[in-house]
């Protein structure tokens, strides 16, 4: 007998353990303003919430990227060529539908933080693109030096996918780096990164802070995951949620504000927070055109082309190695 179902896809978990989270907690909050790393956003419950962030009537971005690559997926393949498609933060991997139809690669190799989400993803996708070999890698894909050896990656070329803007959580100098470090990752293969452009200050802050206040209670996970996971003693109630535009930086700040002095605990040691002191959950920094073309300079890529939407808002950009 033979079986239609596909097998599902392979998990190899590199999630980083908690005595580093620890030690990363410790460092952010010594920094100023005190800061957590974005990707602690994304547990289970943290991944959920951001896939409802997606379809929060605000938050657009999601929905503009897929119409653009819809669009654009046939030039988009051609530009790319043959390969194994390997997507940074795949998340549901909603987006990555159409390349894998346009591009027909070797086989789909989706990196995430949070493991059950990646294996959920994996197994979904798996079953609408049966014919398509494929791998989940649970990593912090801004700490990972070499992807592990496998066959599927073994011998092809390298198609690097990092949609959704997710460069946005990183300051200039950590968006060099990672786009650097995607360079050595992906071995002399291409980029297709998706990018999000400024908008006025009132879209901005609504598509981060949205009526329903899903992006309240996705900042606000964080919190509760400290308290599971390591801990902590934060009453997430006693924090308000902030999204500003900050307007010289390019970017969104998402901020936890503590609404009166207070103090919490973390595996045994105190920490202070005083009224109106913000905890930064993420930035999303928004690219100009011209803002990504420099920075994909300045991270030792050949910049090729952008593919925007009608209005404007977004822009995927082929970057290639620049020898
Ligand atoms: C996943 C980083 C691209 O910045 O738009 C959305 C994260 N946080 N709403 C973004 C996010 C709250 C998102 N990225």
């Amino acid at each position: 007998m033979t079986t239609l179902t596909p097998s599902k896809p392979e998990l190899i978990d590199l999630h980083p353990p908690a005595a580093d989270m620890l030690r990363l907690v410790r460092q952010g909050l010594q920094q100023e303003p005190r800061q957590l790393p974005a990707w602690f956003l994304y547990d289970a419950e943290g991944s959920r919430l951001f896939d409802q962030i997606c379809e929060q009537p605000e938050y657009s971005l999601t929905r503009t990227e897929i119409g653009l690559l819809e669009h654009s997926a046939a030039e988009i393949a051609a530009a790319l060529g043959a390969g194994v498609i390997v997507e940074f933060g795949a998340g549901s991997a909603r987006k990555v539908g159409t390349l894998l139809n346009a591009l027909q690669p070797s086989a789909y190799v989706a990196l995430d933080i949070s493991a059950d989400h990646l294996r959920q993803a994996t197994a979904d996708l798996q079953t609408r693109h049966p014919s398509v070999p494929m791998l989940g890698i649970c990593c912090d894909h801004s700490a990972l030096t070499a992807l592990p050896e496998h066959p599927l990656l073994q011998g092809q070329r390298r198609i690097g996918f990092f949609p959704g803007s997710s460069l946005g959580n990183f300051t200039r100098p950590e968006a060099v780096a990672l786009l650097r470090r995607f360079r050595q990752l992906l071995n002399g293969g291409p980029l297709l990164l998706g990018l999000d452009q400024p908008k006025t200050p009132e879209r901005l802050e609504a598509a981060y802070n949205d009526a329903a206040g899903v992006s309240a209670a996705f900042a606000r996970n964080l919190l509760h995951r400290l308290n599971s996971e390591l801990g902590a003693t934060f009453d997430p109630e006693r924090f308000h949620y902030d999204a500003l535009w900050q307007a010289a930086e390019h970017r969104v700040r998402m901020a936890l504000v503590s609404q009166e002095p207070q103090s919490v605990s973390i595996a045994g040691e105190c920490w202070q927070f005083a009224a109106g002191q913000p905890l930064v959950t993420e930035y999303s920094v928004k690219y100009t055109p011209a803002m990504a073309r420099d920075l994909a300079a300045e991270a030792g890529w050949c910049w090729r082309q952008r593919w925007h939407d009608p209005a404007d808002d977004l822009s995927l950009h082929w970057l290639d190695a620049a020898d």
